[in-house]
Order: C-alpha cells, then structure tokens, then sequence
C-alpha cells in the first residue's frame, strides 16, 4: 500500500512539543506537527487485504478502551531547566478540521506467528487525513493500536482529538520482554493473571513467564496424573486445562507470549510426590538445610521413576503451550537433600562422582525428553544449571538462560555463548525488601534500627535481597554496560520477577505495576534521550501517568507519589537539573 499522504508542519524530534500526551513506552521515534488538534470520531480499520480475525479484535478492544476511558492525560514532557507553563486544558480543534475516522492499516506478512524474535515494528502517522499503520506484523500492529489508544484522549467536552499531527517509528530494542509470576507458593487466580496480561499488554511487553508449581504446592491438573492437585492449596485454586488454553489465548490476543515453567529438579515435592513419594529426595525435612525455605524436596535424580513422570507431565503441558520456549527450572539445588535419596548417596560413593556430576546426570537424562516434542523447542533454565555451586558440567548452548545473580552472571553466560535473559535480583526482583516469610525469625527481633545505606541488606529485618526496588532503580538498571559488544548479542532482553511467599491476588499488581512499566521502557527504547543523557527525570511524568491509565484499563497499579506530583509535572523533583541521575 502506497502511503503518500502529506503532513503537517513536523516539529523535529529533539524539540518539546506542546502536547500532554507521552506515550509509555517512549517510541523510538516520534515527530509531533503543528498544526493543531484533530477531531476523532467513531474510528474504522480499513485494510487492502483480509485481516486476521486476532487484529479486528484487538482494534476493537483499543477504539472500546478509547471510547470508555476518555482518557485526560497529565504527562506533559516538560523540559527540565526552565519549567515552561504546563498547557491548561486541551486546544480545541479548528472548526474546519474535519474528524477523521479511518485507520489505514497495512501488514506485510500477517502470518508470523506470535514466537521468539517476531518483528514488532510499526509505523503510526496521523494527519488530518486519517491515521496510517503500517507493521511488518499482526504483533506490530497491535503495538500500534496500544499507542494509538494513548494518543486518542477526551477533547473535554465529550469529544475525541489526537493533539497535533504525529509520525511515529518504533520498534523494540530486545526481543524479549516480560515479567514472571509464581503460582506455587500462593495461588495467582485466572482473573488476576489476565490482569497481569493486560498491564503486558499495555506496556508493549511480550512474555509472561508462569512459575506454575513450587514446592509448596502444585496447582495443575493433569490428566496422566490427577493425584497431583491433592497438593494444590484447595479445590478452588487449581488451573483446568481450559484454564491454561484461556490464559494462552488471552495472551495471544493480545501479542503476550506465555512461557510456562515447571521448575526440575529442585522446588519440587508438592505434586511429584503425590505420584510417587519416591521421586522425590528430602521430603519434610527442612531443619537439617536440605531447602533454603519450607517445604523441602528435590527430583531424585538417580530415580528412574523420576523421567517417566516428568516425561508424562512435561508432554502433557507441552502439548498445551503454544510457545517455542518452556522453561524447565533449574534453580537452586541443595547437595543436603540428597543426603535423603539412598540411590543417590549410592551413586555418589560408586563413582566415585561429585555433585556436578549428578546435575550432569539430570542434563544427560532429562534433556532428550525436554526436546521431544514437535514445536520448535527452545529450553529456558535458570542460570545455575551453568553456573551454581551445584552445576553440570556441559549445557547445550541452545539454551536459554535467565540470570537472576548479578552483572558477573550475565558476563559469564553470554562469553560461553550463551542467549541469556537478564533478570538481576539487585535490580528486577519485584518481591526484594517487604521481609521474610519464614517465621519465628530472629533477624525481626531487633531493637534498634539498623540504619546506614546497608539499611536491611541481607536480611536484617529487610529480605534477602532488600531493598525493595523502586522504579527509578530498575529503569536506570544499564544491564549491558561493562559487556563488550560480542556479549551484548547474547542478552535478548529482561524479566522482573515476583516470587510469591508473599503474594496473591491481593497483591500481585501492585507489587508487578507500575515498576514492570519502567522496565518496559528499558527494554523498548532504553533509558536515554537522543544526546545520551539519562531520561529518568523526563520518565517520571510519563509513569505517573501511566499509573493512572493502567488503572483506567483495570490493572490495579500502586500509587507512586501524592497525585500532586502526578498534576504539577516536575514540582516533585528533588533537583532541577536533570544530570543529576546519570
Ligand atoms: C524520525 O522520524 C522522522 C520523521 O519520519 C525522520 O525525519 C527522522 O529522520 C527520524 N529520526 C531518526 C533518528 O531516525
Ligand atoms: C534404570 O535404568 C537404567 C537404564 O535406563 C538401568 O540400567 C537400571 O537398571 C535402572 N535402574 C533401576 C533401579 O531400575
Ligand atoms: C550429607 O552427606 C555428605 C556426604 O556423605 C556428608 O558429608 C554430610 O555431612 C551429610 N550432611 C548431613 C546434614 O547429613
Ligand atoms: C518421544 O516422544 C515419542 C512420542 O510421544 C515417545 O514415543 C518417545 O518415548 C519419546 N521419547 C523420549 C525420550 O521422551
Ligand atoms: C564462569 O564461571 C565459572 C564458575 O565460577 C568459571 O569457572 C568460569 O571460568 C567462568 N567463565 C567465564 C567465561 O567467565
Ligand atoms: C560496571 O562496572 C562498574 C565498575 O566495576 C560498576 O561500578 C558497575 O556497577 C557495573 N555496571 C553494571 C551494570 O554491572
Ligand atoms: C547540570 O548538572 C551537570 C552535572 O552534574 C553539570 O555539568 C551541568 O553544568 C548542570 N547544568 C546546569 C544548567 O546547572
């Protein structure tokens, strides 16, 4: 389709405009005219050719939230120094500038399927023409209309404008976007999964990783195994296999990938050992460190037993979702718990062989069933597999590994060749500095203080991983800074997790939401202005509004300031001089 309609006058990128709107994540690239606000009306999507039914919907979904919300914006993108006056109220559009009503969309191959790597460019130009989106994708496209839903707002008198005319190019500096949630130490409800699925969503973010199970429980029915969900917290929190298809669809529909992960060998009893206690080493036994919480167990992995189960379980899930990669966990093995497995203590003396040795063994044993399947298979472990004090000695570098340990981490794993997503507990762990969830805990009973910059670092009255990480410390997270360029190809993006000791549908989004926002910037388009200077200072504007238009889609999001600060753009910086964070 030949797009040759003209523009008006085109501000440069580097210029403030006066427009409220500031779309989160900030494009690549966005141009804004001057020419003065344009009418909306009752928006139709016009394509050459047959669009797949998933895009009608999605534009359906973007014109309904458009129509519903009425969206005000507050996020003005001011300039730093001299805090020009903030625009009060919308412009009114001239009386001669008709509405347009036409969304002119061409997709180069609207067959791409929603995996690994799919481009998710896309080209949005408004004019007083109409509005033209162009994507090499269906999930460009609909990144588009998720751009096109913030620059859509309420004209204050019960019409729509766009405020000026407007040419956005953008596409995703990593391919791999996303947040995890953890349905094994507490149950996450479907309803509130797809609430985390909507922020994604929204955020242009393309990955939910599901941690399903954990030791503490095992939610999922299976039909080889039905035994398992009598470890499930109840019978009402439990996932059908319609629960997941839904939870895959919605996903979908909405460019979200879902990667689940059942994490092996470690973080496994519940469930596991429903089938056959055996399978499972160190049952019950936490007070002699065989976990690093309760409740304790881990794969036998000398057990034969062990393949066929996970075999049926892991073919079953597989069969399921839809997507290339499935995590198989990996994280964390204790050598004590196996202290509890005869046939492991066994083979250890025999060898003799270490513990490497028997994570190897696991590598050796359960890999050939992790690849039988008929999908494109892409592995995701844990970094330890590779890397832990427990680790084997060969992992096939067509893995994908999350690395959840720090900067050192990352820097190993990339030089061996490995893709790594980076998931840095320092920075991306959304659950860090709220305290333990082990109980009767002395570090709590402390009388004084402890104070410092150490504030609760390790454990002292914080968590392991304290502080609690703001949103300003993840967006300003430089993760590929000290790589060389070589390394820097291995890493294909990043995840903030939220593991569960603590969580449940009464928390889970405003622990994920607004921060997962910040990262969704730091992944889409980086953390900087075209002259290399941080934009924190200008992200804080765009995040407090995001805030509230999550919570205008129904994503319970936390509040980050007092609203005053969301209405006085920039009256809450602590300096006025934006290099200050750099
Ligand atoms: C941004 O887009 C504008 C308008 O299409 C274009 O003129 C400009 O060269 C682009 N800037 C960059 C840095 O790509
Ligand atoms: C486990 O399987 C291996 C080969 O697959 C076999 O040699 C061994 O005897 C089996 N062990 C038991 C206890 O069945
Ligand atoms: C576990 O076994 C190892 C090796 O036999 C031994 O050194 C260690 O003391 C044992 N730990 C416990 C807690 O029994
Ligand atoms: C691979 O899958 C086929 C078909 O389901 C099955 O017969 C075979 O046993 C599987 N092999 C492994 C190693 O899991
Ligand atoms: C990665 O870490 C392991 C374990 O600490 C170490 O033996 C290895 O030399 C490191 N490799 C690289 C490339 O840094
Ligand atoms: C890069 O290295 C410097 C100097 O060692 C260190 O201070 C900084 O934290 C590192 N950055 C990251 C992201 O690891
Ligand atoms: C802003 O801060 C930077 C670095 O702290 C400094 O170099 C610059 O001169 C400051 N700009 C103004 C206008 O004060």
């Amino acid at each position: 389709m030949k797009l040759s309609i003209g523009l008006g006058v085109l501000a440069t990128v580097t210029s403030v405009s006066a427009v409220k709107v500031n779309p989160l994540p900030a494009p690549r690239n966005i141009t804004w005219g001057t020419s003065g606000p344009i009418p909306v009306k009752q928006l139709q999507l016009q394509t050459e050719s047959h669009n797949p039914h998933i895009l009608n919907t999605a534009f359906e979904r973007a014109w309904n939230s458009i129509t519903k919300i009425q969206w005000v914006p507050q996020a003005i993108e001011a300039p730093i120094l001299n805090y020009p006056p903030v625009p009060t109220g919308i412009p009114k559009a001239k009386r001669d500038v008709k509405a347009i009503q036409t969304v002119q969309l061409s997709v180069v191959d609207s067959g791409a399927d929603l995996q690994h790597g799919v481009d998710e460019s896309y080209d949005l130009r408004v004019n007083e023409n109409g509005i033209q989106i162009h994507a090499q994708t269906v999930w460009g496209a609909m990144h588009a209309f998720t751009t096109l839903q913030q620059l859509v707002i309420s004209d204050g008198q019960g019409g729509l404008i766009i405020e000026e005319p407007v040419i956005i190019h953008d596409a995703p500096l990593y391919p791999h976007r996303g947040i995890m949630i953890d349905s094994g130490r507490n149950f996450i409800s479907v309803p509130k999964i797809l609430e985390q699925i909507d922020g994604l969503a929204l955020s242009k973010m393309n990955v939910l990783h599901w941690h399903m199970d954990d030791a503490q429980s095992w939610p999922i029915q299976i039909r080889a195994y039905p035994e398992m969900t009598k470890d499930a917290y109840s019978l009402r929190e439990q996932y059908s296999e319609s629960d997941l298809r839904h939870v895959i669809a919605y996903g979908r529909a909405r460019g979200v990938r879902i990667i689940p992960e059942i994490d092996m060998p470690g973080h496994a009893s519940s469930g596991w050992k429903q089938v056959d206690p055996d399978i499972i080493a160190c049952a019950n036994s936490w007070w002699v460190d065989t976990a690093l919480e309760p409740n304790p167990g881990q794969l036998d992995i000398m057990n034969n037993k062990t393949y066929e189960v996970v075999k049926n379980v892991y073919s079953e899930l597989s069969d399921i979702f839809t997507d290339n990669f499935f995590h198989v966990g990996g994280d964390e093995l204790q050598t004590t718990c196996y202290n509890f497995s005869r046939p492991t203590m066994e083979w250890l003396a025999e060898g003799p062989h270490t513990y490497n040795d028997l994570v190897q063994y696991w590598v050796d044993h359960a890999f050939p069933i992790f690849r039988n399947t008929t999908s494109n298979r892409r592995i995701m472990m844990w970094e330890d597999t590779a890397l832990g004090p427990m680790s084997a000695h060969h992992v096939p570098t067509d893995v994908v590994l999350q690395a959840w340990d720090n900067a050192e981490a990352v820097a190993n794993l990339t030089t061996r060749g490995y893709d790594v997503v980076v998931s840095s507990s320092n920075f991306l762990y959304l659950d860090c500095g709220r305290g333990g969830d082990v109980t009767n805990d002395p570090d709590y009973d402390v009388q004084s203080n402890p104070g410092g910059v150490n504030f609760n670092y390790g454990g002292n009255g914080g968590s392991w991983c304290a502080p609690y990480k703001t949103w300003q410390r993840i967006y300003d997270f430089d993760f590929t800074d000290n790589l060389t360029e070589a390394q820097t190809k291995h890493v294909i993006g990043a995840e903030a997790p939220l593991w569960s000791e603590t969580v449940d549908d009464a928390t889970v989004s405003t622990l994920v939401w607004p921060r997962a926002a910040a990262l969704a910037e730091l992944v889409w388009s980086g953390n900087r202005s075209p002259d290399g200077q941080k934009r924190t200072t200008l992200m804080t504007q765009r995040i407090l509004n995001f805030r509230e238009y999550l919570l205008a889609n129904g994503v319970m999001a936390a509040p980050l300031t007092p609203k005053y600060c969301l209405q006085h753009p920039h009256a809450c910086d602590l300096y006025r001089n934006q290099s200050i964070i750099q």
